[in-house]
């Protein structure tokens, strides 16, 4: 479904900021991004919905090119993208206006957008706030009316960046059971986070380390072979535990699933 093919990415001439990434994300998916501050996470999901444009290589969402400025149209059609701070995204008025704002500019017809409003914000149980001011919703809630604003304009693939990160523990848990139920639905979910515990939920880990993809595979594999620590990154709690105690073995379907119903956060 997504596919980036030996890119490499600068902002200035003589860095080095993508080196040589290569990965395949298949439909239906849930992948976290991980790596230090400035590692270049962010810039692979500007790469991924074509926000930038590889200087080497190729980046394709379902065969469609993103340096193909016709094909670009159509890929935005399909990946949306959250935010850390759900203040940035806000262009409008009321919720309302906020989610109907993106089905405008997709030319949606008018006799099908406030359906697909009403079934937006039911998606992310904002629907009492049609009428509501957005800068005057909690963190949680604000997220939510972005992550709405992007259902309903039905995208194949969401790229939730840091989008937790600035909520408490109860609106990062509904905003993390949403894109698991998005997930279940069938969404293709790629989520940029900090929060360890958050990782152990998804299906796949893509570890950026300066610019590079250093690892690729099951987070409960990365969490018991790699030194986080080297990555800046620290083991989530169950896992130190699980290192503490010394319980074995680590890599069962009944320790995952533990670990998973017990302690991720999802
Ligand atoms: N618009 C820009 N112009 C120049 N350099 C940039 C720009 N945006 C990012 N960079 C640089 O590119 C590198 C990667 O940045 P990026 O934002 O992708 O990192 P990140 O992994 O998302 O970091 P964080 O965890 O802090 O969000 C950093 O060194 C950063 O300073
Ligand atoms: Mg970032």
């Amino acid at each position: 479904m997504l596919t980036f093919d030996h890119v490499h990415f600068y902002y200035k001439k003589g860095q080095t900021i993508i080196n040589d990434v290569n990965f395949t994300i298949q439909a239906g998916e849930f992948v976290s991004i991980v790596g230090a501050n400035g590692s270049g996470k962010s810039t692979v999901a500007k790469l991924i919905d074509g926000l930038l444009l590889p200087k080497k290589g190729t980046v394709k969402f379902q065969q469609l090119d993103t340096t193909n400025p016709d094909e670009l149209m159509k890929i935005h059609q399909q990946v949306g993208f959250v935010f850390q701070n759900p203040e940035d995204q806000f262009i409008t008025t009321t919720v309302m206006d906020e989610v109907l704002f993106g089905l405008q500019n997709i030319r949606v017809p008018r006799e099908e957008m406030r359906g697909r409003v009403d079934t937006a914000l039911r998606a992310v149980q904002m629907e009492e706030y049609l009428e509501a001011m957005p800068h005057q919703l909690s963190g949680g809630q604000k997220q939510r009316v972005a992550i709405a604003a992007i259902l309903a304009m039905q995208p194949k693939m969401i790229i939730f960046d840091e989008a937790t990160s600035m909520l408490d523990p109860q609106g990062r848990k509904q905003v993390l059971s949403i894109m698991h139920e998005l997930h279940d639905q069938g969404m293709t979910i790629i989520h940029i986070t900090h929060h360890m515990e958050e990782v152990l939920s998804a299906e796949r880990i893509l570890l950026i380390h300066e610019g590079h993809l250093e690892f690729d595979g099951d987070p409960f594999v990365f969490f018991e072979t790699m030194s986080v620590e080297k990555y800046q990154l620290q083991l989530p709690f169950a896992v130190r535990l699980r290192k503490t105690l010394q319980l074995d073995p680590p890599f069962t379907v009944n320790w995952k699933e533990g670990i998973r119903s017990q302690w991720s956060i999802n």
